[in-house]
């Protein structure tokens, strides 16, 4: 699909289409839809920054709420390498004498409506984040130095980052950081969500394994480990593949997957209360 925007062709990008069902944590869902919304025509809408550990759920959030919106998404999985052109639009040699220019998965939201999840965007640098910023602020648009041309987001267009804690962050600017708000932190899930989680990402599972997993997790977490519902997630998808594979009980399998997904240390919380 292409657009013309001041005698510029722009060839879009396509939504991503991801089978996700969001379970429960209601509340961080409730904030970012309320952040996201418009109360009148004088309202903007926000820029929702979501928080937590790895695999708690913020790439699964952001694309369940954009789809409760009736919304496309857009994802930009940004990393150390993201310039500001990626951000865009990229210049892409079609033929000896001919350009073309193809708009990142944000600009394609910005100008279709849809939603753009900047996923894990504390990965980019500051100089890609700059050109960003007329975006995130009241402007509503971007500037392309590549195309030459500035490109206002269409009133549907919303926007959220994903941020991650670990140490191959960057440590945004105050100026990035205050437009990017709300702050939305998702922790982890009770019991009976986490079990609920388990049960929505691994239909075909036993309710034994499904349990124990839960429970493994429920004590991680309250020994402030860092493991998540991703990593429950693998270890109960490994143990099910190591029972059909060696024909083993479920808790030598389970013990076995643990082992294998998580490492020794892990094997202290998989003995069930
Ligand atoms: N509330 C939930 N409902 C449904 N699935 C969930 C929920 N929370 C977590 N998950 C599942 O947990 C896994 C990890 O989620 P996701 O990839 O969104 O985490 P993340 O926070 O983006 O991780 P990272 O920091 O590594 O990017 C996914 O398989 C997702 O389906
Ligand atoms: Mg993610």
């Amino acid at each position: 699909m292409t657009v013309n925007i001041e005698g510029i062709e722009l060839h879009l990008a396509h939504p991503d289409e991801l089978a996700v069902t969001w379970v429960g944590q209601e509340e961080a869902m409730r904030q970012l839809m309320a952040a996201w919304m418009v109360l009148e025509d004088r309202d903007m809408p926000m820029n929702p920054r979501l928080l937590g550990k790895p695999g708690v759920g913020k790439t699964t959030m952001a694309y369940a709420g954009a789809k409760r919106l009736g919304r496309d998404v857009y994802i930009l999985q940004a990393t150390v390498d993201t310039r500001p052109e990626d951000l865009l639009i990229t210049p892409v040699i079609e033929s000896a004498s001919k350009l073309k220019y193809v708009a990142s998965p944000l600009v394609s939201a910005m100008i279709r409506g849809g939603v753009s999840i900047l996923d894990e965007g504390n990965r980019m640098s500051e100089k890609s984040w700059a050109s960003l910023a007329p975006l995130l602020d009241n402007r509503r648009y971007v500037e392309s130095i590549v195309a030459g041309i500035k490109i206002k987001a269409h009133p549907n267009f919303r926007l959220v980052a994903t941020m991650n804690e670990d140490s191959s962050t960057f440590d945004l600017p105050e100026y990035i950081h205050s437009r990017l708000q709300p702050q939305i932190l998702i922790d982890f899930p009770e019991r009976e969500e986490e079990l609920a989680i388990l049960r929505e990402n691994l239909p075909f599972s036993n309710e034994d394994i499904l349990q124990y997993v839960t429970d493994f997790l429920q004590q991680a977490h309250a020994a402030d480990e860092s493991y998540t519902v991703r990593d429950g997630l693998n270890v109960a998808r490994y143990a099910l593949k190591l029972r059909h594979e060696t024909g083993e009980p479920d808790r030598a399998s389970l013990r076995s997957a643990i082992l294998l997904v998580l490492g020794e240390e892990a094997l202290r919380y998989s003995i069930r209360r």
